[in-house]
């Protein structure tokens, strides 16, 4: 099959070659999927496109028009991908469900710590020869309460983490998990509760309708001043404007996010040359108590792995004539089924 890759990474181009081994006719594009860039795809049954493609109704109209039957995803998240004008016009999609959830929880496990323990502040001081240990001072993770905001394949990874570290554990989640909850001394409890109890939030659940701006300033105003909040999701369940200002007014401790909410135009690319004109990430930036990183957490040699060969995998069953197992079906979100 004949498949325009967009948005393409050189660090990913040997897995995809590795798991294509000659099978599919793959055209390696870095430019994103955006609506003057959908034209490129006149001539391809496939697109595949990452988290920063946008994959909206104009978009995908225009790639129906172009002959596009099918759209698989490098990633697990799908909100870029507007499923409804996808199923209207006909063309297939599909994602990698899940390839390490490992991958994401241990990022945000090492974002935390790192927050906590102000490991950048501290490597940045010994690299210059200064061993001097005032304004580093962490907090225990032990005895702490954590809650987890979504207990799916990442969540509950994290859930694992943040036990051994002797944490407590609450989670929100429309559909608790009972093997964890056992396995873990975990409660279920409603978002409010949690926000009022935890020390640390850990955000795992998928973007969607329901899910954004999940974490406004009502929900942040009911957050512990010690709070470390960290997003490793997807940057609008958190609202950027409310956290900045819960971080100002010193109603939230810390944030460590390795998504932000306008990343799309900004991250995945080399911008040092012309800093971002993005107020608001100019004010993360600056704050001593909030670390970024630039949507890595699924970055290894697994994960990109397993993202290649499902990714492959789609392909293959699409040519075959075969639903992959990964298809994505349009549903109606709960609020608007009548
Ligand atoms: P999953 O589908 O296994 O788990 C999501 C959980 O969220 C489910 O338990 C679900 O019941 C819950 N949930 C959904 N809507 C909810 C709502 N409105 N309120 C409360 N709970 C809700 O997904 P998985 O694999 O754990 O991934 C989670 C998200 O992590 C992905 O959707 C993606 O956006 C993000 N992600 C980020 C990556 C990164 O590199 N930073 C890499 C991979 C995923």
């Amino acid at each position: 099959m004949k498949v325009l890759v967009y948005s393409t990474k050189s660090f990913e181009i040997p897995y995809l070659k590795a798991a294509n081994d000659g099978k599919h006719n793959l055209t390696l594009i870095e430019e994103p999927l955006t609506s003057e860039t959908a034209m490129k795809a006149i001539g391809f049954r496939a697109v595949s496109l990452f988290t920063s493609d946008n994959a909206s109704n104009i978009v995908i109209e225009k790639l129906k028009d172009f002959g596009v039957k099918y759209i698989t995803l490098r990633s697990v998240g799908h909100d870029n991908v507007n499923l409804f004008s996808a199923k209207k016009n006909n063309i297939q999609v599909a994602h990698v469900p899940s390839y390490s959830p490992h991958a994401v929880a241990e990022h945000a496990a090492t974002i935390l710590l790192a927050l906590n323990r102000k490991l950048i502040l501290a490597n940045h001081r010994v690299k210059t020869f200064n061993f001097d240990l005032n304004h580093l001072i962490g907090t225990d993770l032990n005895d702490k309460t954590c809650g987890i905001i979504g207990t799916g394949k990442i969540g509950s990874v994290m859930t694992k983490i943040m036990h051994g570290f002797g944490c407590k554990l609450l989670a929100y989640d429309t559909q608790p998990n009972k093997r964890l909850s056992v396995q873990y001394n975990m409660t279920y409890v409603p978002l409010e509760t949690l926000c009022k109890s935890a020390d640390i939030i850990s955000i795992h659940v998928p973007l969607n309708t329901e899910t954004h701006h999940l974490i406004d300033k009502n929900v942040l105003a009911l957050m512990k001043p010690n709070c470390l909040l960290v997003n490793t999701a997807r940057g609008a369940v958190i609202n950027t404007k409310d956290v900045i200002e819960a971080l100002t007014k010193k109603q939230i401790s810390g944030l460590a996010m390795d998504v932000y909410e306008f990343e799309r135009d900004i991250f995945f690319k080399d911008c040092s040359k012309a800093i971002p004109d993005d107020d608001l990430l100019l004010k993360l930036n600056a704050m001593p108590n909030v670390l970024i990183t630039g949507h890595q957490a699924f970055l290894t040699e697994e994960a990109l792995n397993e993202i290649a060969k499902a990714t492959i995998d789609n392909l293959d069953n699409w040519e075959k004539g075969k639903k992959p197992k990964n298809e994505l079906i349009f549903k109606l979100p709960e609020v608007h089924k009548a």
